[in-house]
């Protein structure tokens, strides 16, 4: 998707009124780049309706980080909670989170004597962060298909997730950050957009830059590197001649080591990685609030 002033107005109008239906919000972000991976003005969009954040592909995130993430999220008083969508771990838990967030609500209704009814929620997220994989998981086999008629409007659908929970079958798309150039690079890193967006030169040197720092035992073994070396030159030299990414002349060929850094980075080669944390997020809030 390519998104222009236009195409964000219609999104935000899309989820603005689909919030009316629904009690609660789940908010699917990235676990391996939670900030990154959330649209910039999701909380002036969905105002003060009750969500829930979901940290999806927490199995490609590395697990102390993304503990530390539900820590990050429940001290500003938001629920959060792990899942991957993919293996469809971590779904009973989202209806139990539901109620959490729901609960005040929910014991007036009870105390009143009304029985309340199923919970309503909507998935909300930028592309790619695994919402259709979300709805087909927790779906199952509980579409309510109705006629679908080229030209007619669709009702909205609702999926039922068990008694308590009816989930909307189209999720809110929006769109991701993209003032700021290092989240960027982790949204292609994390292949939530199109490398042609950016210089994949530059995405594979931020991703090596990366593992040096946080993971350098992981990077140094998956390329028998000899050392971590101060200019990122030499490691993609030594990676392009242990790898054969090489020229006809015999010269190491920097295109094919950086797609392939950027290749297995997000293939999981280098195991499960988290490529930011909530300390990195408060140091740049500091920042912030100095200048
Ligand atoms: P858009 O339609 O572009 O908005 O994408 P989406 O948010 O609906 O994402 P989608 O469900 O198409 O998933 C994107 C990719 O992520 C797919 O290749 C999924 O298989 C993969 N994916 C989704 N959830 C998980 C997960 O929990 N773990 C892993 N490893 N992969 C996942």
């Amino acid at each position: 998707i390519q998104w222009f002033p236009g195409h964000m107005a219609k999104a935000r109008r899309q989820v603005t009124e689909k919030l009316k239906l629904v009690d609660i919000i789940f908010e699917l972000v990235d676990a391996r780049i939670p900030y990154s991976s959330r649209n910039p003005m999701i909380d002036d969009i969905i105002q003060h309706k009750p969500r829930l954040v979901l940290l999806n592909k927490a199995d490609m995130a590395d697990k102390a980080v993304t503990k530390e993430w539900v820590r990050y999220f429940e001290a500003k008083g938001v629920k959060s909670l792990a899942i991957n969508s993919h293996k469809g771990i971590g779904m009973k838990e989202i209806v139990t989170a539901s109620e959490e967030v729901l609960k005040e609500k929910l014991d007036r209704l009870k105390a009143k004597g009304v029985k309340p009814r199923a919970i309503r929620a909507m998935i909300v997220g930028i592309p790619n962060v695994g919402k259709s994989t979300l709805i087909n998981r927790l779906a199952k086999k509980n579409i309510a298909k109705t006629g679908n008629m080229p030209g007619v409007t669709k009702a909205q659908q609702w999926i039922k997730v068990g008694k308590e929970l009816e989930l909307l079958d189209t999720p809110g798309i929006l769109w991701p950050k993209f003032e700021d150039q290092e989240v960027g690079l982790k949204l292609a890193l994390t292949g939530a957009i199109k490398d042609t967006l950016l210089n994949l030169h530059d995405i594979s040197i931020y991703g090596l830059r990366f593992l040096e720092k946080e993971y350098p035992e992981r990077l140094k073994e998956r390329y028998n590197l000899d050392a971590i070396h101060e200019e990122v030159v030499e490691t993609f030299d030594e990676i392009g001649k242990r790898r054969g990414c090489l020229m006809g002349g015999g010269e190491v060929d920097y295109d094919k080591v950086s797609e392939l850094i950027v290749r297995e980075m997000r293939s999981e080669q280098f195991g499960s990685l988290s490529l930011e944390r909530p300390a990195d997020l408060l140091l740049k809030e500091q920042e912030e609030t100095v200048e």
